[in-house]
C-alpha cells in the first residue's frame, strides 16, 4: 500500500457527551484524503486534521453533482474494542457507486487499510453508549474546474467520522410513513442504484410535505406505476406476511443496503422464509385486511432496525402490529447489535476488531 501521510491535529476538539448525540452534527479530528488524476491514479493519500477544504467554484461537482458517499459505522464494544461492521462489502458498494456516476474504481484493500488507520488515530471519538457509533463516511467528489458537461479528470476521495446517536428522534420506536403517490425517487436505468446525492436532492420535497403532515419519512413506489414498493430513502423495507419475509427485489432503481443483506441472511438461517420480489402496495393493504400483516420494518446503517407502525397511503391509515415494535424486528434488532457491540458471538465473519482502548 503506498504510504499515508499523517499530520495530527493541533487542536483536538472535546470528545462529546455520548448520551447526548444526535446524528451526523459532531466530527472527530481527523480525515483521510486522497487525490485522483487520469493517467496518474488515486494518489497523494493523507491523514489531516478535520478542516474546511478550498475547491474552484467552477468543480464539477457543485454544478452537475458527480459524486458518490458511503455511510458506515465503528462501534465500541463492551470489551472495549473498536469494531467495524462488514466494512467490505460497504467498499464494494462505494465502487459500485462509482461505476454508476463514471468514477475511476478505488483499491478497496487500501481504502479499507487507510480507514482503520484513521480510526485508529480517532478511536477516542467512538462514544460508548448503547446505540450510538462513529458514523463514517467516506465520498469521492468531482473536482475539475470546469462547467460543460462531461466526466471529470480529477477527483478527491474524502472520509470523515462522525461520532453519533440514533438517526431517528424516536429511536427504536415505530415511525409513521406516507406512501408516496406524488413524487418518484428513481426509475430503471437511472442513478437509484447508486449512493449519489442526486438521489437524495431528489427525495426532499416529498420528505418536507411528509413531515408538514406529521410524517417521519417516506416510501417511495415505482416511477411508472406508482405500484411497487421500493425503498424509504434511509433504509429498505420489509413486510412480514404471513410468516414470510418480504423485501422488494433489487431491480436498479433500488439501494442494494448492507443492513437489508444482513436481514435477508440472518432470517434465512433462522429458518424463516425470505422473499426477494415484486411487491404492490395493494398487497400489503390487502394482507393487513386479511389480518395477515405481521410487521413492517425499515433496514439501514443509519437507521439500524426501525419498526414502522403507520403507513398511510392516499389518506388511507394503516396501523401495524398495534402501532408496536414486532417480535421478528426486535430479535433483528437484539442481534445486529449484538454484532455490532460484541455481546453476540459473530459466527458469519462480519465484525472486524481494528483498535483497542
Ligand atoms: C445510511 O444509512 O448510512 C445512509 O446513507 C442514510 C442516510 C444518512 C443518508
Amino acid at each position: 500500500m503506498s504510504e499515508i501521510t499523517i499530520t495530527r491535529t493541533t487542536k483536538p476538539g472535546n470528545l462529546p457527551d455520548a448520551t447526548k448525540l444526535g446524528f451526523g452534527h459532531c466530527f472527530a479530528d481527523h480525515m483521510f484524503v486522497m487525490d485522483y488524476e487520469k493517467g496518474k491514479g488515486w494518489h497523494n493519500s493523507s491523514i489531516v486534521p478535520y478542516d474546511e477544504f478550498c475547491m474552484y467554484p467552477s468543480a464539477m461537482v457543485l454544478h452537475y453533482g458527480q459524486a458518490i458517499f458511503e455511510g458506515m459505522k465503528a462501534f465500541r464494544t463492551k470489551n472495549n474494542e473498536i469494531t467495524l461492521f462488514r466494512p467490505q462489502d460497504y467498499l464494494s458498494r462505494f465502487n459500485r457507486s462509482a461505476e454508476i456516476l463514471c468514477i475511476p474504481q478505488m483499491d478497496t484493500k487500501m481504502v479499507h487499510e487507510a480507514l482503520k488507520t484513521l480510526i485508529q488515530m480517532d478511536k477516542a471519538w467512538v462514544p460508548d453508549c448503547f446505540g450510538t457509533s462513529l458514523y463514517i463516511r467516506p465520498f469521492v467528489v468531482a473536482t475539475d474546474p470546469y462547467v460543460g458537461v462531461k466526466v471529470s479528470d480529477t477527483y478527491k476521495l474524502y472520509i470523515i467520522l462522525s461520532p453519533s446517536g440514533a438517526y431517528y428522534a424516536k429511536g427504536f420506536d415505530p415511525v409513521s410513513i406516507k406512501v408516496e403517490d406524488k413524487f418518484v425517487r428513481a426509475v430503471h436505468g437511472g442513478l437509484g442504484e447508486a449512493k449519489t446525492p442526486a438521489n437524495y436532492a431528489a427525495s426532499l420535497k416529498a420528505q418536507v410535505e411528509a413531515q408538514k403532515e406529521g410524517f417521519t419519512q417516506v416510501l417511495w413506489l415505482d416511477a411508472v406505476e406508482r405500484k411497487y414498493i421500493e425503498e424509504v430513502g434511509t433504509m429498505n423495507i420489509f413486510f412480514k406476511i404471513n410468516g414470510e419475509l418480504i423485501t422488494p427485489a433489487l431491480n436498479g432503481s433500488i439501494l442494494g443496503g448492507i443492513t437489508r443483506r444482513t436481514v435477508l441472511e440472518l432470517a434465512r438461517h433462522w429458518g424463516v422464509k425470505a422473499t426477494e420480489r415484486a411487491i404492490s402496495i395493494d398487497e400489503v393493504y390487502e394482507a393487513n385486511a386479511k389480518g395477515q400483516l405481521e410487521e413492517v420494518f425499515g433496514s439501514g446503517t443509519a437507521a439500524v432496525i426501525s419498526p414502522v407502525g403507520e403507513l398511510s397511503w392516499k389518506g388511507q391509515k394503516i396501523v401495524i402490529n398495534n402501532n408496536q415494535t414486532g417480535p421478528f424486528a426486535q430479535k433483528l434488532f437484539d442481534y445486529v447489535t449484538g454484532l455490532q457491540y460484541g455481546k453476540v458471538e459473530d459466527t458469519f465473519g462480519w465484525v472486524e476488531t481494528v483498535a483497542k482502548l
